[in-house]
């Protein structure tokens, strides 16, 4: 196993908790969303508006099939897991791990986010629709899943560090 994964939902905390985790274990941390925006020079909302979702998906599946073969943390985006293809990979390279967050503590980080086109073009109840229905995707794919309600963000990274740790059989 080289490669962590956090995979959920849009606003679940990957990034927060992917960073904070990356410190408290001295392994580097990668964002995927920001990989592929360094690499294309444009943002994601760019990318929707000039290639489409199903481009950018492409990139998604491209960035996981072609990263560096390198112990360290990945945050992926929350459309990562909806592909069969990329849990493979996932599952195939690494430890998935899921962060299951409540839909009201979600809705709240993301409602007002201009950097995230299914949010702009989506009402709250679509999100929530859409929420519902890629939880099962995240539960296929990861190993273990990591409930976020009512703990702290130290509580979670503490919590995750060991059990990394412990699959890592360390
Ligand atoms: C997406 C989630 C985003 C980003 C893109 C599409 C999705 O990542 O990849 O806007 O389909 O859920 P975050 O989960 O980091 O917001």
């Amino acid at each position: 196993m080289r490669k962590v994964y956090l995979v959920g939902f849009m606003g679940c905390g990957k990034s927060a908790i992917g960073r904070r985790l990356s410190y408290y274990l001295k392994m580097p941390y990668y964002d995927m969303d920001q990989e592929i925006v360094r690499r294309e020079k444009m943002t994601i909302p760019e990318i929707f508006e000039k290639y489409g979702e199903e481009h950018f998906r492409q990139l998604e599946t491209d960035f996981l099939r072609n990263f560096r073969d390198e112990f360290c943390i990945i945050s992926t985006g929350g459309g990562v897991a909806m592909n069969p293809q990329n849990r493979r990979i996932m599952r195939q390279t690494g430890l998935v791990l899921f962060l299951d967050a409540t839909f009201s503590d979600i809705w709240k980080r993301i409602h007002k986010d201009k950097n995230r086109p299914i949010v702009q073009r989506s009402t709250k109840q679509e999100l929530e629709d859409l929420f519902y229905k890629r939880r099962k995707f995240y539960r296929e794919a990861t190993h273990i899943t990591i409930r976020t309600e009512n703990r702290s963000l130290k509580q979670i990274v503490e919590y995750t560090a060991f059990q990394i740790k412990r699959l890592k059989g360390e």
